[in-house]
């Protein structure tokens, strides 16, 4: 049986991105009865860039919602947020203590804050808090207090994981053979999407499409979709933004009839016209499901409290064992 887990950070509204790069790949490893799953709320994790005890509250909301609208049987898979595994922090602490300061240097969330510091001319350090330094420490301790052998993750994430292995390594070699080390699981189709002008998706470049977003802000973000200057007749190239994101919602006949289509010349308002509606297609019996969950929200709650309870025994349990292997209890 291998353990498979993942999380996502709340520090935004969930968007296709999420779901294509790990929500979904993740529900449906789920689905394979070899697979026991944890998957989780980062919600602490989305402390280092929050402003507000508004935002944290809303967006942790919304990817509780969002898990549970894509499909997450909490029968199958143990659901829960972060903030509840009170051993994850210990941990967390406990593993600072094996990781060099040097590999967290190497960081590339921490570094790409520094780079744009040094370009702008201010502090090396500016905008940067202990959480974010720290920020792949505990999420090592997310990922290896549950013996975690696989973590479906968007390429983003990939360094984290490689980080994870290396503190697992440093604390196995100067205790004891107390974890396991995860590998990360990247489906290569969907390792990077594009957001709407062409770079990888990310809140942080306000480029997504919102998973759960109303029926017009959806066309809304499909008319941002950026094009060239082609016009309607002309043969449009088919590795273009927008046809990279109608794939992602088509079946594959509907992708052949559309390349087809670009090829010989469909307009990008006729094409944008065409995405929301095999896009709408797909979300709507989601974004049902999810408006149902954030009405009834303290079914989502109950789910996460008994999720947590499961995954609490098995942290319990590693964190004994972490504990005998440093000394602190016998
Ligand atoms: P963001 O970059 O928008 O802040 P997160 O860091 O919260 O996204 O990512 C949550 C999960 O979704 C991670 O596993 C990440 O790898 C995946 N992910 C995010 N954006 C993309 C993308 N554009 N393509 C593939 N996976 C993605
Ligand atoms: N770093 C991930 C993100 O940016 C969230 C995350 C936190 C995570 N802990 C994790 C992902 C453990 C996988 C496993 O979204």
């Amino acid at each position: 049986m291998k353990r498979i887990l993942t999380g996502i950070k709340p520090t935004g509204y969930a968007h296709i991105g999420n779901y294509f790069g790990a929500i979904k790949p993740a529900i449906d490893l789920s689905s394979n009865a070899d697979f026991d799953c944890f998957y989780f709320i980062a919600d602490y994790h989305a402390l280092t860039s929050l402003k507000t005890k508004e935002e944290f509250a809303e967006y942790s909301k919304n990817i509780a919602c969002a898990w549970l609208a894509c499909g997450l049987d909490p029968n199958k898979v143990v659901f829960y947020r972060q903030s509840d595994i009170p051993e994850d922090f210990e941990l967390n602490w406990i593993l600072c203590n094996v990781t060099p300061k040097g590999l967290m240097n190497r960081a590339h969330a921490y570094k790409a804050v520094v780079e744009k510091n040094k370009e702008e001319g201010v502090d090396i350090d500016s905008n940067v808090n202990m959480g974010l330094y720290n920020y792949p420490i505990l999420m090592s301790a997310d990922i290896l207090l549950f013996n975690t052998n696989l973590v479906p993750v968007g390429l983003d994430q990939k360094q984290h994981i490689e980080i994870a292995r290396d503190i697992a390594s440093y604390f196995n070699n100067k205790y004891k053979k107390v974890f396991v080390l995860p590998e990360e699981y990247i489906q290569k189709e969907v390792q990077t999407l594009v957001g709407l002008d062409g770079r990888k998706m990310s809140k942080s470049y306000g480029n997504t499409i919102k998973l759960f977003g109303t029926e017009k802000e959806l066309q809304k973000s499909i008319n941002r979709i950026v094009t060239d200057s082609l016009l309607p007749g002309e043969p449009k190239p088919l590795d273009c933004t927008l046809n990279k994101i109608y794939k992602l919602f088509a079946s594959k006949q509907q992708q052949v009839e559309f390349d087809k289509k670009l090829a010989n010349g469909l307009g990008w308002g006729d094409a944008k016209k065409e995405l929301f509606e095999v896009a709408n297609s797909y979300l709507a019996p989601m974004r049902e499901k999810f408006d149902y969950y954030m009405t009834h929200y303290e079914e989502v709650e109950k789910i996460l409290a008994d999720g947590a309870v499961k995954a609490r025994i098995i942290a319990k349990k590693v964190l004994q064992e972490v504990r005998k292997a440093i000394g602190v209890e016998i």
